[in-house]
């Protein structure tokens, strides 16, 4: 038995993060770990091996339908399925090699097994019990199942067994047009495979902006992506390699039939708890079965906190990190802290997808006067020289103050653009400004000033 100032269950982002900083911060720390190695969904099957992919993908897509503009001639590259597989899990090894390097570095012990929680202030992993003055739960999430559809990882899978496919199907379903869904559609269609979305609403991406989803689903299907919306999936039927999923169409209640090789099953994550032994702790849950937190990342029994996709809010690695960062700095008597109203959310499709904040939609709900700055990336120099004229930057500001109150990007690297909106709506700054900052040219960063501009006496370029 050890004993130990904070012991954190789960070394996904929230947990390693967490336990970092409580390291750092003087506390005597360990983290329990299940897998065989740390990181968590994100490194180990999730956040990384889907970029891994969808990176390659990309360039497979880039060689086939731009080199030849560009004037690089040549045959182009043709799938090895294995190689890519490789590359993908190399990419998890050096990442997941890394939190344990970080781990020694800051003198994080690593429990390795399954923990439960017998009482306040004790961690169980196998048959030893070890004592922590805090426990930190970051056990994370699983997919959700839904009715009718039986998981067998070969045929009909999660994101977990999509990501290890023996090869790449020529058909293949996907049920769900969220995030995890497009991405991996995505991944599928630029491969070869014919890929169709069954989606239940009648827009992908719920919760995004109208403006860019329409837009998004456009560009997914002039890439090849076939949706069927309004669809609610009745079930799956699997043979060893092929399956049929089962369909009623909204409008009318008609019954339908889709074959496919594989089928992806991508309707949400549910918060994972299991063995934790949170029953016997009278731990209070929300109506969602997530761990119920106060603003200290607290639950309900004294000394033990929640983070992460076990919790409410988006899940996001990152959203996952902060709070880990903020709940050590709560244990160590700091003033932790986390702004879930600038948390951005990125789909790293091509092209990708970023926002950040309020959308038209919930402006319009909350009644709050706003306005709107639109920069279409076909006036940015850069993006036209890069095939990436598709999307556009929208911003959205106060009507009366130009306070910055969200930001819609979907166009070239919007992942990366939407952050220096990240950091002018923490520092409370107005679309002026944004517009007033000099951006270096060539830049897709312009686009995001030009949108800047936009709200006020309007863009150069456009
Ligand atoms: P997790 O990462 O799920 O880690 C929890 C860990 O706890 C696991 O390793 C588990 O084994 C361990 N554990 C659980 N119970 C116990 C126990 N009793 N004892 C010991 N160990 C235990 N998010 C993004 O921000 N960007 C992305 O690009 C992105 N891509 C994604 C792609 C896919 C395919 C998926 C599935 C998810 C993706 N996510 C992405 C979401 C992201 O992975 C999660 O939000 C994030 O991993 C949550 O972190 P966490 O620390 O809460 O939990
Ligand atoms: P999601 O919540 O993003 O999307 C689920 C989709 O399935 C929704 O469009 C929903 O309307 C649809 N749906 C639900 N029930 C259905 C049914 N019966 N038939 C047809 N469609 C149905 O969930 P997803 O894609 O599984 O992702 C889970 C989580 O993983 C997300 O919350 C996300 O935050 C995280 N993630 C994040 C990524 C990123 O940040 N780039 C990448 C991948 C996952």
């Amino acid at each position: 038995m050890s004993s130990y100032d904070v012991i954190i269950i789960g070394a996904g982002p929230g947990g390693y993060v967490a336990a970092i900083r409580c390291a750092q911060l003087g506390l005597k720390t360990a983290c329990v770990e299940g897998r065989e190695t740390l990181g968590g969904t994100c490194l180990n099957t999730g956040c990384i091996p889907s970029k891994a992919l969808l990176h390659a993908s990309h360039m497979l897509h880039e060689a086939e339908h731009n080199f030849a503009e560009m004037g690089l001639k040549g045959k182009s590259p043709s799938v090895d399925w294995p190689q890519m597989q490789k590359y993908k899990q190399s990419t998890i090894d050096t990442n997941t090699k890394g939190i344990e390097f970080l781990f020694k570095k800051n003198k994080v012990d690593w429990i390795k097994g399954w923990a439960s929680i017998p009482a306040a202030g004790k961690v169980k992993v196998g048959d030893e019990v070890h004592e922590a003055k805090n426990i930190i739960i970051a056990s994370g999430s699983e997919p959700s199942p839904l009715k009718g559809v039986e998981i067998d990882e070969k045929v009909v899978v999660t994101s977990t067994g999509a990501l290890e496919l023996g090869k790449v199907p020529k058909k293949m379903v996907v049920i769900g047009a969220g995030v995890i869904g497009l991405e991996l559609g995505s991944v599928y269609a630029r491969l070869g495979s014919e890929v169709t979305v069954v989606e239940f609403l009648d827009h992908i991406t719920p919760g995004m902006d109208a403006e860019v989803s329409k837009q998004f689903q456009r560009m997914l299907k002039k890439q090849g992506l076939n949706f069927i919306m309004g669809a609610a999936v009745q079930g799956t039927e699997a043979t060893k390699s092929k399956a049929k999923v089962t369909y009623k169409l909204r409008k009318d209640d008609s019954e339908h039939v889709i074959d496919a090789d594989t089928v992806l099953l991508a309707t949400g994550r549910r918060p994972f708890k299991d063995g934790l032994g949170l029953e016997v702790l009278d731990i209070q849950m929300t109506d969602r079965g997530q761990i119920q937190v106060n603003d200290h990342w607290e639950t309900s029994v004294k000394g033990i906190y929640a983070i992460g996709d076990v919790i409410e809010g988006p899940m996001l690695a990152h959203k996952a990190e902060d709070e880990g960062m903020a709940a050590a700095e709560q244990i160590a008597g700091q003033h932790g802290h986390v702004n879930y109203s600038v948390i951005p959310g990125v789909i790293y499709t091509h092209p990708e997808v970023a926002n950040v904040g309020e959308t038209e939609e919930t402006l319009k709900a909350a009644g709050r006067a706003y306005k709107v700055g639109k920069f279409s990336f076909m006036g940015n120099a850069r993006a036209k020289a890069n095939f990436s004229g598709d999307g556009f930057v929208k911003l959205l500001a106060d009507k009366e103050t130009d306070r910055i109150l969200g930001c819609h990007i979907i166009g070239p690297a919007a992942g990366d653009l939407i952050h220096e909106v990240c950091v002018a709506m923490e520092f409370g700054a107005s679309a002026q400004d944004l517009a007033m900052t000099c951006h270096a040219h060539p830049t897709y960063s312009e686009a995001v000033r030009e949108a800047a501009l936009a709200c006020g006496d309007g863009a150069i370029h456009m």
